[in-house]
């Protein structure tokens, strides 16, 4: 084994040459291919990003339209796809149900097989950022009972996405233009953060060239988890369980025992020993939703801040640089647009698509890509002899 390095969970290996994404941990910073994700979130729309992570360039206003043209073409699935829906138990996890789907659309796109073609490529990841919001949008609908909602191809993407997720036949949602804007911040601060555990899966199925529906869903699979994709919906969970300002200094000394497991979910980050850049952007969103909806509509945003204050004023978290990270706010930011629990990961999904696909299609074109394939040091017996069953002890 003298030829292999021993790097457990590939922590300081890198599996390949990226120029999409760039983050600095201790300077709390993420671009995505040069700028800056806060004037990204503030500026952007979200399928502009998409762009720029799939192209490497912000489009001119000609290009966006053209994109925006093409994508919103593709936002209906077919008809048979609905029909898997009501096949799923009806408290089905919405992960679940994405999973199934996106992995499901393999069969109806069998022209995507050839990952060497250009054309075929391009198609491909039209059809997925097109029909994730549409897919993730009918699991919400058919775990509720309600009717599914046909995309809106003159609203912009994440307005297009509410009214999915809130129309009902006889009430189209009424679009507050503030929730939108959070929304469409809240997809762009999460559409790509390099190789991380999801953005890696994809890269290691679509290193064998299969074909890009079924990367995603891989992609799906890695996200559900709750030490990735998962944490928002357990910061949410948290704040229910302490339920009140009062019970705050409890779960703080809680998560200061060393012999309590404890942790306050939604603080701390591996990579980021600052502010997490993305937590910034959510925070400010945040505000804008609590003054759009007035502090006393929800206990729960209250205690979210209350909890925030008394963190950033302990010594104890000081000292570990553990500060609010993406996954606090984005939390409580899909809690004020009425986004159920369930919906947060699927919508992290979406938001990561266009960083998956462009995670995918950088790969696919690198010449020095090859099948992944991970080396082992191996633990287990050497070579002993078979011992036929009756002599065995
Ligand atoms: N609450 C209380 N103490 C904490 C917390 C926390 N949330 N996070 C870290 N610590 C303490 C930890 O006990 C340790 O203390 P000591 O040095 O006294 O032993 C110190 O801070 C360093 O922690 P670590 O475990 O070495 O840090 P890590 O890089 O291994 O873990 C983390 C990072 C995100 C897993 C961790 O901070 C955590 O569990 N946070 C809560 C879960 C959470 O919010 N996860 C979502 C992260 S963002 C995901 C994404 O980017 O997609």
């Amino acid at each position: 084994t003298g030829l292999v390095a021993f790097d457990p969970s590939f922590g300081s290996t890198a599996s390949c040459r990226s120029s999409i994404t760039y983050i600095d941990g201790d300077a709390g910073v993420l671009l995505y291919r040069g700028y800056p994700i806060e004037a990204l979130a503030e500026r952007s729309t979200y399928l502009e990003v998409a762009y720029l992570l799939l192209f490497g360039e912000l489009p001119s206003a000609a290009q966006l339209r053209t994109f925006v043209h093409d994508i919103t073409y593709h936002t209906m699935v077919h008809e048979q796809i609905s029909r898997f829906y009501g096949a799923f138990p009806k408290d089905s996890h919405p992960m679940a149900v994405l999973l199934g789907v996106v992995g499901a659309l393999s069969a109806f796109y069998p022209d995507s097989t050839d990952v060497f073609d250009e054309d075929q490529r391009l198609i491909s990841v039209y059809r997925l950022l097109a029909k994730m919001p549409t897919i993730a949008a009918m699991a919400h609908k058919n775990s509720i009972g309600q009717p599914f909602v046909y995309p809106l191809n003159r609203l912009e993407y994440s307005e297009n996405f509410l009214h999915m997720m809130f129309s009902v036949p006889a009430e189209p949602y009424e679009m507050n233009p503030v929730f939108a804007k959070a929304l469409n911040a809240l997809l762009i601060i999460q559409a790509d953060h390099e190789q991380n555990a999801s953005t890696s899966t994809v890269r290691t199925v679509g290193s064998s060239r299969a074909n890009p529906f079924a990367c995603i869903a891989a992609g799906i699979a890695s996200l559900w988890g709750p030490l990735h994709g998962g944490a928002n919906e357990a910061v949410l969970t948290m704040l229910q369980e302490i339920g009140t300002r009062e019970r705050i200094p409890e779960f703080i000394a809680k998560a200061k025992d060393r012999n309590d497991p404890f942790r306050l979910m939604g603080f701390g980050h591996r990579v980021y020993r600052s502010y997490d850049p993305r937590a910034k952007v959510m925070q400010k969103i945040c505000d804008e939703l609590l003054s759009e909806l007035g502090d006393g509509d929800d206990p729960l945003l209250a205690l979210a801040r209350d909890l925030e204050k008394s963190v950033l004023a302990d010594d104890y978290f000081a000292e570990r640089k553990l500060y609010p990270n993406v996954d606090y706010y984005s939390g409580i930011v899909m809690r004020a647009l009425n986004i159920p629990t369930a919906m947060f990961t699927p919508i992290f999904a979406v938001a990561r698509t266009a960083g998956w696909l462009a995670q995918w299609t950088e790969m696919i074109q690198d010449p020095e890509q090859r099948i992944s394939r991970p080396r082992q040091l191996y633990t287990g017996p050497l070579r002993r002899d078979y011992v036929p069953l009756d002599q065995r002890p």
